[in-house]
């Protein structure tokens, strides 16, 4: 089948096969760098919890490598669990460390080209989500911590099994302490810190109630809930409908 456009004559087969052979090498070419990148993966610096990344899982990154979007920049490599989830729709880039049963949803952004970005087990960053660090610092994501769609995090700390709302913005050096909830939408202010334990809202962000045993509750089941689906996604993959 042709087509003629700006005067040009175009082969649709002809045109789909060289799609899929770009595809193919640009494909080629990304695996080549991933595989060299694990080898180099020792002496990325910063990352204090390898142990907690067993080699073997990390081997097993290259098996399914095709499908996840991790980039070296310069000289800066994500090291992710095997046992985590990453969408091949999301970027990670540089000095990210992933740790186990993570979900780092589609569309997800996560960028260490200047700072590093260190994500414990069991966290999932939804859909949307944009993670940035400061020059030379470390943006630290702890365990069993909830980023919600559309968050933006430019954050230094976010403690254990902390709640950011979806589209909260998180800016530059804000701490959220363990087991706090920011409200959707919320904007915590540079240099903001907001101590455990407490429900903020609004712009800028204030304290609006303590957490209660119903939120943790909540969040216990709203939390496992990713570590299942991240499994999920791991094991049945997601089948492209053409
Ligand atoms: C924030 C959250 C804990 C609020 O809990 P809630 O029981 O619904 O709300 P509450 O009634 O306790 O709200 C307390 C106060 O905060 C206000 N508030 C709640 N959510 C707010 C928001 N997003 N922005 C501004 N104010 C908010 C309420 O209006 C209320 O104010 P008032 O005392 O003046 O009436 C809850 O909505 C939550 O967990 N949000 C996060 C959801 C999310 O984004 N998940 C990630 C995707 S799965």
């Amino acid at each position: 089948m042709s087509t003629r456009t700006a005067g040009v004559d175009y082969n649709l087969e002809q045109m789909m096969g060289d799609i899929q052979q770009s595809v193919r090498m640009a494909l080629k070419s990304w695996i080549h760098l991933t595989n060299e990148g694990e080898q180099k993966k020792h002496v990325v610096a910063g990352w204090t919890s390898a142990a907690a990344i067993q080699s073997a899982d990390v081997k097993a990154i290259k098996s399914r490598g095709e499908s996840m979007s991790l980039y070296r920049f310069a000289g800066r490599m994500p090291v992710v669990s095997a046992k985590s989830y990453v969408s091949e729709a999301a970027v990670v880039i540089g000095d990210v460390k992933i740790d186990n049963d993570c979900y780092i949803g589609h569309g997800a952004i996560l960028r260490g080209d200047h700072g590093a970005i260190e994500v414990g087990s069991c966290t999932a960053i939804e859909e949307g989500v944009i993670i940035h660090a400061f020059s030379n610092s470390v943006c630290r994501i702890g365990k069993n911590v909830t980023i919600g769609h559309g968050a933006i995090v430019h954050a230094e700390n976010i403690e254990d099994y902390a709640v950011i709302g979806m589209g909260a913005i998180l800016s530059l050096h804000a701490k959220i302490g363990s087991w706090t909830i920011v409200a959707e939408g919320c904007v915590v202010k540079n240099h903001q810190i907001v101590p455990e334990g407490v429900v903020v809202a609004g712009n800028p962000a204030k304290i609006v109630r303590s957490v209660e045993a119903r939120d943790r509750e909540f969040w216990l089941w709203g939390k496992q809930l990713y570590v299942d689906l991240a499994q999920q996604y791991l094991r049945d993959g997601m089948e492209q409908v053409k």
